[in-house]
């Protein structure tokens, strides 16, 4: 197997093939699920509930996720695994400037990221710009976007009356005209995620709580293993009950979003 690059992520969406992606934030279940099959390993902010016991994702900093980007890379490494390693910005390395932006990309790029991801639109176009020009593939991310849950009121669905529609339809076109090759849509009604997935054809859009219709899907892996602390999220489907093993569930998802049976609409249709 060679490892996945863009141009390879490019030709899969070119020929209509889901991308999968997962969270994964230490080197054993990194190794498992590209073993599995998943294209893209996210070292997403989530970690902070799901690793470090916090309630939210504001507290997670730079350093905590170059640690765990460097566990997954050097995994991966381990059992030359072929994932494309994307890792998270956490809150308040980016927001400041484009400069430091860039310093706090390179930090993870260092430790093994292949792509950087960042939440939020408008703003971020220029910062996106910036790092796409400096060599660094980003993945933006729009809809609810953890990082300002406090702003947002809660974890919510967004995107649902026509003004935030339209809101969020002009930051997802900006984002790809600076150039971001990926963007996570998350809790999103499905037909808008659809719709955009249709009308971004050089920005993979890879969904969560967002319908059937994007170009790819991710999940945080302990809550598709059920093993996740607090309530279960609605969007998510427990692929360890009918599978004997870690390996088995995770092999289970990258077949369900292949063959477009997960997710399944009518459980997003907020
Ligand atoms: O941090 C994370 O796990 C994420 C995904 C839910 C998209 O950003
Ligand atoms: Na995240």
């Amino acid at each position: 197997r060679r490892p996945v690059s863009l141009p390879q992520l490019h030709q899969m969406r070119a020929a209509g093939e889901k991308i999968t992606m997962l969270t994964a934030y230490d080197a054993t279940f990194a190794a498992v699920a590209d073993a599995a099959g998943v294209e893209c390993l996210l070292v997403g902010d989530s970690l902070g509930m799901v690793c470090q016991g916090l309630t939210s994702t504001v507290g997670v900093t730079l350093e905590t996720m170059r640690y765990h980007t460097e566990s997954v890379s050097r995994g991966l490494r381990r059992v030359q695994g072929t994932a494309w390693i994307i890792a998270d910005l956490p809150f308040g390395s980016y927001q400041e400037s484009k400069e430091q932006a860039l310093r706090s990309a390179a930090v993870l790029m260092q430790a093994g990221a292949h792509m950087i991801k960042l939440e939020g639109g408008g703003w971020t176009a220029p910062v996106v710009e910036f790092l796409v020009q400096r060599g660094i593939p980003v993945c933006a991310h729009l809809g609810l976007t953890p990082q300002t849950v406090h702003a947002l009121g809660g974890y919510r669905v967004q995107g649902r009356d026509e003004e935030a529609a339209v809101l969020l339809r002009r930051h997802a076109h900006e984002l790809q005209d600076a150039g971001a090759t990926m963007l996570v849509l998350e809790m999103v009604p499905a037909r808008l995620a659809a719709e955009l997935t249709a009308e971004l054809t050089h920005c993979h859009t890879i969904g969560i709580g967002a319908g059937k219709g994007t170009a790819g899907q991710v999940l945080v892996m302990h809550d598709m293993l059920g093993i996740n602390l607090g309530k279960t999220p609605k969007f998510v489907h427990n692929f360890m009950a009918d599978a004997g093993s870690v390996r088995g569930a995770i092999e289970s998802y990258v077949r369900a979003v292949k063959e477009g049976r997960f997710p399944v609409d009518e459980l997003h249709a907020w």
